[in-house]
């Protein structure tokens, strides 16, 4: 059942053009994935939500947008070069390599060999990406595309102490891509080798009352992000990690993880890093009273690929012979769409047209006049569009059109003159 529903989703995303697999005409790249006209919405509703969130609605955040390549000296510093890395094991019999600390990955591998299996003992395998960079061959410098988007944030810590107002505690948001040479990619999406990070690194005072204080509140906050964008409370916990597995940068960390269809899994990590990063990069801060001393730092570290993973399986529902997305009309990618009950009936072409110009400045508009209206109310309830309408002949006579919600199917008649007023206050 599990299996299938992964199924059913991937299809779904391929279908509807939500994700596809990264240079699929060329055999594909594996840890890579594409998304599509309905993918990249969502994608940028997730964000711009997050940005609003943790930035615009706040008055001790600020953002970064930093580079994805930086000076090399960066992952030496932050450990990343010598810390960064998992157990790796290879099955001596198929020369495949697994992740020895994924026990039910490697457990499901023994099971396809007839053999007792037999493995190398495990070694540290970097997960930085290596890139080459400069213009003359042989000559060009190693860098590494950022393991996490992170640094960039700390790095920076200094120029935006000076160039804002901000003042301790205070936070640097940044939204941005990230590459990990993982060994095992795989459950779609959720662990890939390129992929986007929303993160928050919160800075405050050297204190353990206040980091216990911080963490406590950001924890509570960002879990309470999630549900207020839908997802259901009973699919989402937290998990605290234990000493073995926690990253070489924290000093306590939390994952807030989904009940998903291949077990409960991570998809956000809040990290108290303590003053490891900004000590190893030799950054500090001065109070008002002249006082210098280096923030700890409280992180929130979200995936968008795998809460857009997440928030798509939570919302897919099947009544009947139906398939609907359920997402919360904030996330879905287009708000409303507009349809001519028949497409050569000029009238209601032309009407249903003058709806969908009018309407989308404000929001995204779907179009559709293909097929039959049950076939368009089918699509869209896949692609999560909250509200279709239809111009009917009845519009022509009263100036009104039918409205469908997606999760009651029910329609309503609303007079056109309205139906922006009408959306933009069910949209809110
Ligand atoms: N700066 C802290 C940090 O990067 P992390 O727990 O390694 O912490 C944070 O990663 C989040 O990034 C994860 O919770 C997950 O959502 C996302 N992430 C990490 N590795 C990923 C991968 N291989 N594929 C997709 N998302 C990933």
């Amino acid at each position: 059942m599990e299996n299938q529903l992964m199924e059913k989703i991937v299809a779904l995303c391929k279908r509807r053009g939500f994700i596809y697999p990264g240079s699929e005409i060329y055999g594909g790249l594996t840890g890579t994935w594409d998304y599509g006209p309905l993918g990249v919405l969502l994608k940028k509703n997730i964000k711009d939500l997050w940005w609003k969130e943790m930035v615009q609605l706040r008055s001790d955040v600020v953002g970064v947008d930093a580079a994805i390549m930086m000076n090399p000296t960066v992952w030496e510093k932050s450990g990343h070069l010598e810390a960064f890395t998992d157990p790796l094991v290879e099955c001596k019999i198929c020369h495949q390599r697994f992740r020895a600390d994924k026990k039910e990955e490697v457990k499901a591998h023994e099971k396809t060999h007839k053999e007792k299996p037999q493995w190398t003992s495990p070694q540290k395998f970097n997960l930085l990406v290596k890139a080459y960079l400069g213009i003359i061959e042989g000559q060009q410098d190693e860098i590494f595309l950022r393991g996490e988007i992170t640094q960039g944030a700390f790095v920076n810590f200094e120029n935006v102490v000076s160039s804002t107002r901000v003042k301790i505690p205070f936070g640097i948001a940044q939204i941005g891509k990230a590459f990990r040479n993982e060994i095992t990619p795989g459950n779609f999406t959720f662990r890939s080798r390129e992929f986007e990070q929303m993160e928050l690194e919160f800075f405050i005072r050297p204190q353990d009352a206040e980091g216990d204080k911080w963490f406590e509140y950001w924890r509570q906050e960002r879990m309470k992000w999630y549900q207020a964008l839908g997802i259901k409370k009973e699919n989402l916990r937290f998990r605290k990690h234990e000493d073995k597995e926690r990253a070489h940068y924290a000093r306590f960390a939390e994952d807030i993880e989904y009940n998903s269809p291949f077990g409960w899994s991570e998809f956000e990590g809040i990290h108290h890093r303590g003053d490891w990063d900004l000590s190893r990069h030799n950054l500090s801060y001065v109070d008002d009273d002249g006082k210098k001393f280096t923030p700890w730092v409280i992180e929130t570290s979200g995936g968008v690929d795998r809460s857009l993973l997440f928030f798509l399986i939570d919302a897919y529902a099947e009544e009947g012979d139906r398939k609907v997305l359920k997402l919360n009309p904030k996330l879905a990618p287009y708000k409303v769409a507009v349809f001519p009950l028949l497409a050569n009936k000029e009238g209601l072409v032309a009407e249903a047209r003058k709806i969908y110009e009018v309407l989308k400045p404000w929001m995204m508009v779907a179009w559709d006049a293909r097929g039959n209206i049950g076939k368009r109310y089918f699509a869209q309830d896949e692609a999560g569009t909250p509200f279709c309408v239809t111009v009917d002949f009845q519009s022509l006579e009263d100036g009104t059109v039918t409205v469908r919600d997606r999760d009651s199917a029910k329609q309503e008649r609303v007079k056109i003159v309205t139906l922006l007023e009408y959306f933009q206050d069910k949209l809110q």
